[in-house]
């Protein structure tokens, strides 16, 4: 690749790829390599600074959830229970065809590098999790599957152009597709012309004032899709995940990420409890405390609303040698003052995880040529209204690898493109803080119509400002990933999955499909339903 001359705006640097991916987590590497595996000249980008914690995935605990040939475990029963959980909205093609490949892709990451926890020599260990009818979870490290999982991914990848500290402002397309991306670094803002582009760009954690997220889930991908023409659907299920840990300050000045209590100490019998010691689930759920995760997140909120208790507890006192078994929580907790193996842990719903995302279909292909998307920022019918644990880094490694072997191929097939250098890009942006506090208030668990209509109002507040920093652009971001949060919400008129309405409790038979957000021109359109995705888009 060679750096061209600087034109366009001042100080632009240029330069070509035939496929440039977005992230570094478990998608944007499983991408980047099965494109440069298919011959690709690759281009990986992150935001972040280079060290360990800038990605969801280096953060994940519980494990990998994949049916494992030789047990008595069967797609069928990983589908069904994927089903279950998604609360009518999956698509039951998608959720078989990636729950199908999960074991070949897992199998791939070992020889990539990765070790997983042995219960017996040769055979994996295996747990459980919210709304798993079986022990069908794989983890590392005990709790730290994450870092196992990136550990290996950032080994395999060490020879692919990464750079860090390059964030995307803007996808470029003509009216045939995509033609690049617009990228601000240490160098200035410079343009990567490239016919595939990859959107690997996680979650949106940071839509809230406290989420188990790393700082860099602010919503990019969300927007950086919707501006470039792509759908973005299901984007108001954000699972709230049970149990992050309460620290007491989550309505002070230290908004940001908390540490995740994972779901995997309930699956080896931890219980929830409240202030009292009864039991927080007791006649909500067959499954208890291993319901899925919006049954168990709303139970606590419920119990929370009535008793006016800050938190709830999980015990794990019961579990032996916790510490050896969950050694990333019991660092949490002890930094906290709270030893788990004495103390009941408390608890809080934390924003977790985002649902919806940029529409694709099983192989990342968006409705715009050219333009795919994988991991957390992707929508591929996987995970409906809620999604069920441990499906993320499965679907992330699944349809990470075969996106990037279909943007490999599109390159071919598109030859060389040229990108149209952009104006300095502008954008409406809300104080973060404030946008974190609407959101947190009316955006939350339990929603209602006027709580979103004053979200709205509050969005609307936005100004333009001019995009000179990784801050004020994710800024910009954050606020059109929350207009198209309140607008998806708003229309829901119904309760389903992580999406609770207070003046809508029940599901709504004839809202059961998932509907798209799209922008057009400046507006944020929400209600039709999703199409295939792979259509050229019209610009509307
Ligand atoms: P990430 O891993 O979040 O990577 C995103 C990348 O995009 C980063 O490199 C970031 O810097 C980059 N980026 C973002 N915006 C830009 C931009 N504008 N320009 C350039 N770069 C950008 N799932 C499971 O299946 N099992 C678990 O046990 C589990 N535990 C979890 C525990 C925690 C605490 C959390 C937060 C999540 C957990 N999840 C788990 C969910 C799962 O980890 C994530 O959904 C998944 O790892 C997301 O992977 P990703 O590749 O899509 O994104
Ligand atoms: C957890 O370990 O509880 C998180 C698992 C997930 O988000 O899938």
């Amino acid at each position: 690749m060679t750096a061209g001359p600087a034109c366009g705006g001042v100080g632009r640097w240029q330069q070509r790829a035939d496929v440039v991916v977005i992230g570094t987590g478990v998608a944007g590497l499983a991408a980047g390599l099965a494109a440069h595996r298919a011959g690709s000249k690759v281009v990986v980008l992150s935001k972040a600074g280079a060290g360990h914690g800038s990605t969801a995935t280096f953060y994940a605990q519980g494990g990998l959830a994949v049916v494992l040939p030789d047990t008595d475990d069967s797609i069928e029963s990983h589908v069904q229970d994927t089903l279950a959980a998604g609360g009518g909205l999956c698509e039951p093609e998608a959720v078989r065809s990636i729950v199908a490949d999960g074991y070949r892709a897992v199998v791939r990451l070992v020889a990539d590098g990765a070790h997983f926890d042995e219960s017996t020599p040769g055979r994996w260990a295996l747990t459980r999790e919210g709304g798993h009818s079986r022990r069908r979870i794989i983890h590392a490290g005990g709790d730290a599957t994450g870092a196992e999982v990136q550990r290996a991914l950032d080994a395999a990848a060490a020879t692919l152009d990464i750079r860090h500290g390059h964030a995307v402002l803007r996808i470029l397309r003509d009216t045939n597709g995509v033609t690049g991306v617009l990228v601000r670094s240490n160098d200035g803002e410079g343009v990567i012309h490239a016919p595939s582009v990859i959107l690997a760009t996680g979650g949106l954690g940071h839509l809230y004032r406290a989420t188990t997220n790393p700082e860099g889930s602010t919503g990019d991908g969300v927007a950086l899709g919707l501006w470039a023409g792509a759908d973005v659907a299901d984007i108001e299920f954000v699972q709230f995940h049970p149990t992050m840990l309460y620290t007491g300050l989550h309505t002070g000045p230290g908004a940001g990420r908390r540490p995740l209590i994972t779901e995997a100490i309930r699956g080896e019998g931890g219980r929830l409890i409240d202030a009292r010691g009864d039991s927080v689930t007791a006649g909500v759920h067959p499954l208890g405390d291993l319901a899925p995760r919006d049954v168990v997140a709303a139970a606590i909120d419920a119990g929370l609303q009535r008793s006016g208790d800050e938190c709830v507890f999980l015990d794990a006192r019961g579990i032996a040698d916790f510490g050896v078994r969950f050694p990333t929580v019991t660092a949490s907790c002890r930094a906290a003052g709270i030893d788990p193996a004495r103390q009941p842990i408390p608890v809080v719903p934390g924003a977790h995880y985002s649902c919806g995302g940029v529409v694709t279909d099983v192989s990342g292909r968006t409705r715009v040529a050219g333009l795919f998307a994988a991991g957390e920022v992707a929508r591929t019918g996987m995970h409906g209204a809620n999604r069920l644990a441990s499906n993320s880094l499965l679907e992330g490694l699944v349809v990470g690898e075969r996106a990037g072997g279909e943007a490999a191929a599109h390159a071919v097939a598109a030859g060389t493109v040229r990108a149209r250098l952009p104006e300095a890009v502008a954008g409406a942006a809300l104080d973060r803080a404030r946008l974190q506090a609407a959101m947190s208030r009316h955006g939350s668990v339990v929603r209602t119509g006027p709580g979103l209509a004053a979200l709205s109002d509050a969005l609307d507040e936005a100004t333009t400002v001019r995009v000179t920093s990784r801050r004020a652009f994710e800024d910009v971001a954050l606020t059109l990933t929350a207009r198209a949060l309140a607008a998806a919400a708003a229309a829901r008129t119904e309760s389903r999955g992580c999406h609770h309405r207070a003046d809508h409790t029940e599901a709504d038979p004839a809202q059961a499909h998932s509907r798209t957000v799209r922008l057009c021109g400046d507006r944020v359109e929400a209600g039709a339903r999703v199409e295939a995705p792979a259509v050229p888009a019209a610009v509307c």
